[in-house]
């Protein structure tokens, strides 16, 4: 059975998303998508560009309309009504939605008054969370000349303004210097201490192990896995993997060394090196020494701490590379 079909009655469920698909024209950008997140979780969907991520958080926030499928939002029919569950939720948009012309401060008063907020509490808020995004010596400042880091903090500082139980992050540390990217990352992370369940999207596949308790890879718009970061680096676990450069045609040297060890787990990949899994410690020397018989020489070996990485490649089959490179043009640095 559907995965979540099994917890849609499960009261720690806060959003239940049954094959929701979005079309542009001839363009499946969302294809039948479940998942379901629970109360208090991190929830990330991991993927490339053009996967379907930004699609999905339009959807779940109302923005833009399905063409199928289901969203319940506590308890609430979303589907039908996109604005039922409008003041649960919190957005933080991939590009910002603050106005430029206005200072940090009018922003954040701005935001509060949609949410129905009278002047003493929104100035308050607002002031107080300038003060724990650390952006009080900016608070008068136009936003519009804030740099990118504290761009993006403002945004987030906006999203929450309403106290939202659940946040939705598009690509929260895209785009900004890895010093703002920690800073938002912990950010994430406190936020959620205090109990805000948190959807993000990310490129990065370290930023989701390091904050998602369970992840989705999704890729041409379908998740093709959802599970536990923890359960999915279970299958690597108390592995030792290695990398390997050979001065020979390395899918000839795998099955040279596939048979000379039998106990280790031998495959060539994209890169051109080989990969070593075993169970065994992997003993570097006696490999060396093989090779060498076999007139083949070592130029690198490199140990590898088992990652997210690793399961992200042998899952969808594409090469964790790319999606770095892809954060990169969009010009983040985390
Ligand atoms: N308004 C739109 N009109 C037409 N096509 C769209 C529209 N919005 C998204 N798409 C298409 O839907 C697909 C999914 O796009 P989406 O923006 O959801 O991807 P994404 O995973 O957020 O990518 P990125 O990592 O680049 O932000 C893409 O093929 C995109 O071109
Ligand atoms: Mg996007």
């Amino acid at each position: 059975m559907d995965e979540s079909m099994q917890i849609i009655d499960d009261q720690n469920t806060l959003i239940n998303v049954v094959k929701l698909t979005k079309k542009f024209d001839d363009i499946t950008a969302v294809n039948e998508i479940s998942f379901s997140l629970k109360k208090g979780e991190i929830f990330g969907f991991l993927g490339p560009n053009g996967a379907g991520k930004t699609t999905t958080i339009n959807m779940l926030t109302g923005l833009s309309r399905p063409n199928s499928g289901t969203i319940q939002v506590a308890g609430q029919d979303c589907t039908k009504n996109p604005k039922a569950a409008q003041h649960l939720i919190g957005i933080v948009p991939d590009e910002s939605n603050l106005y430029p012309e206005l200072s940090g401060f009018d922003n954040l008063c701005f935001c509060a008054s949609l949410y129905g907020m009278f002047k003493d509490e929104r100035q308050k808020r607002a002031r107080q969370l300038l003060e724990s995004f650390g952006l009080t010596d900016a608070a008068s400042r136009k936003f519009g000349g804030y740099s990118k880091g504290m761009k993006r903090k403002l945004t987030i500082a906006a999203g929450i303004i309403h106290y939202p139980q659940i946040l939705f992050l598009d690509e929260p540390t895209t785009g900004i210097d890895v010093a703002s990217a920690r800073q938002i990352r912990q950010l994430i992370s406190d936020l959620n201490n205090t109990g805000t369940t948190i959807f993000l999207t990310t490129h990065y596949i370290e930023e989701a192990e390091r904050l998602c308790e369970r992840i989705s890879f999704i890729v041409k718009g379908q998740i093709v896995k959802t599970d536990f970061v923890k359960n999915l680096l279970q299958p690597l676990m108390g592995k030792q993997i290695m990398l390997i450069s050979v001065s020979k045609n390395p899918a000839d040297s795998s099955r040279m060394l596939a048979n000379g060890f039998p106990d280790y787990k031998f495959q060539t990949v994209s890169s051109g090196q080989i990969r070593i899994e075993s169970v065994k410690p992997i003993n570097l020397g006696q490999l060396v020494r093989f090779m060498e018989e076999q007139k083949i020489e070592v130029m690198e070996a490199r140990r590898l701490v088992p990652t997210l990485e690793d399961i992200f490649v042998r899952v969808t089959g594409i090469e964790a590379g790319i999606l770095k490179k892809e954060a990169e043009k969009k010009g983040g640095a985390a």
